[in-house]
């Protein structure tokens, strides 16, 4: 039996057939172990030798048992490890590169034709106080124009803000006059979502402040950022339109050629002329927070617009939805290249 076993054992090549084995020989009910269960029937003197012969060969089974146990344990360990090796002089995979989302791409166009043009660059917070974004800008609990902007409340009675116009109020607390600035950055709208309607999207916006200020130094702001976009043969137009912090105010669009030929009028954003009330509410504001009073009697324009609507006609994208679901069908166009 021991022979057998031995040969069996030496047979074995995997850690399951020598299991098997095992079983076989020295399990509960292995062969070794049944016949040590027989030794209550011999004579008490025959017993003595045959159960010290059998635990020899018990004991020389297992030891042989453990060796290939331990044996076969390294081979499978040495084959892991060749697996895993690494061969230095297979030619690289290379990793799939990222890209700048589309809308990133147009805000860094919109900034830098504003910082070329002397602008600061600010931002804010997207979860702001009431005040901020409506009272100071002119727009009262009671105005219909909050109906226009539908708004995601906080239950501390805070919001997401509904524009960057918040900005406006919080940069001219900050900073005296004279100012350039524009500020980016996500709005939210309570509102039902469509091809072209998103309850998160982004704006900049635009705020001069200073003396003498004037709608034809508004025109040409707009007019050189239509040329910094699409260049020299750009033409813009403004329509009246309302806004509560612009008085007069108007909507702007830009008459351009997009990669597929076409020409037509991208209606951009709003502007205007700061409304009085706005610079008032910022001096009382100022006030509070012991700071002069430096702005009512000055003059200023302001502006914001969507950079989604740039994209989706530069790009020749159809959904609004389409930049936000992180689909990478949608965003593997946008690898690589920085422009
Ligand atoms: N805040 C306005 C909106 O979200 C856009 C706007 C209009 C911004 C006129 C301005 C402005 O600064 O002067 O609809």
């Amino acid at each position: 039996m021991q022979q057998t076993a031995i040969q069996e054992i030496t047979a074995a090549d995997t850690l399951d057939a020598l299991q098997l084995v095992k079983t076989k020989y020295v399990g509960k009910s292995g062969l070794v172990t049944k016949e040590l269960g027989t030794l209550g029937k011999l004579p008490p003197e025959e017993r003595k030798t045959r159960g010290a012969e059998i635990n020899v060969i018990r004991a020389a089974i297992q030891a042989a048992l453990d060796e290939k146990e331990a044996t076969l344990k390294r081979a499978a360990l040495d084959a892991k490890l060749q697996s895993e090796a690494i061969d230095v002089t297979l030619p690289g995979l290379g990793l799939p590169s990222g890209g700048l989302h589309p809308i990133s791409r147009v805000y860094d166009d919109l900034i830098a034709i504003f910082t070329r043009m002397g602008y600061e660059v600010a931002e804010g917070p997207e979860v702001e106080e009431e005040h901020y974004n409506f009272e100071a800008l002119n727009i009262p609990w009671y105005h219909p124009a909050r109906e226009l902007q539908d708004t995601f409340w906080l239950e501390d009675g805070r919001l997401l803000r509904t524009h960057t116009s918040n900005m406006q109020i919080r940069y001219m607390v900050e900073h005296d006059p004279d100012l350039k600035m524009v500020s980016r950055g996500k709005v939210y709208r309570y509102e039902a979502t469509d091809a072209t309607h998103e309850a998160m999207f982004h704006q900049l916006e635009g705020l001069v402040v200073g003396d003498g200020i004037s709608m034809a130094d508004l025109k040409g702001t707009i007019a050189e950022m239509a040329r910094g976009l699409y260049g020299a043969g750009a033409k813009v137009r403004f329509q009246p339109s309302y806004y509560p912090f612009v008085e007069p105010g108007a909507d702007f669009a830009i008459y351009w050629n997009n990669p597929r030929g076409e020409s037509k009028w991208l209606e951009l954003g709003g502007c205007g002329m700061v409304h009085p009330n706005v610079f008032k509410a910022v001096d009382d504001l100022r006030e509070q927070a012991g700071k002069p009073r430096l702005y009512e009697g000055k003059t200023g324009f302001a502006f914001g617009l969507g950079p989604e609507r740039i994209a989706m006609l530069k790009y020749g994208i159809p959904d609004i939805r389409y930049f936000y679901a992180n689909d990478p069908r949608v965003m593997g166009q946008f690898r690589g290249e920085l422009g």
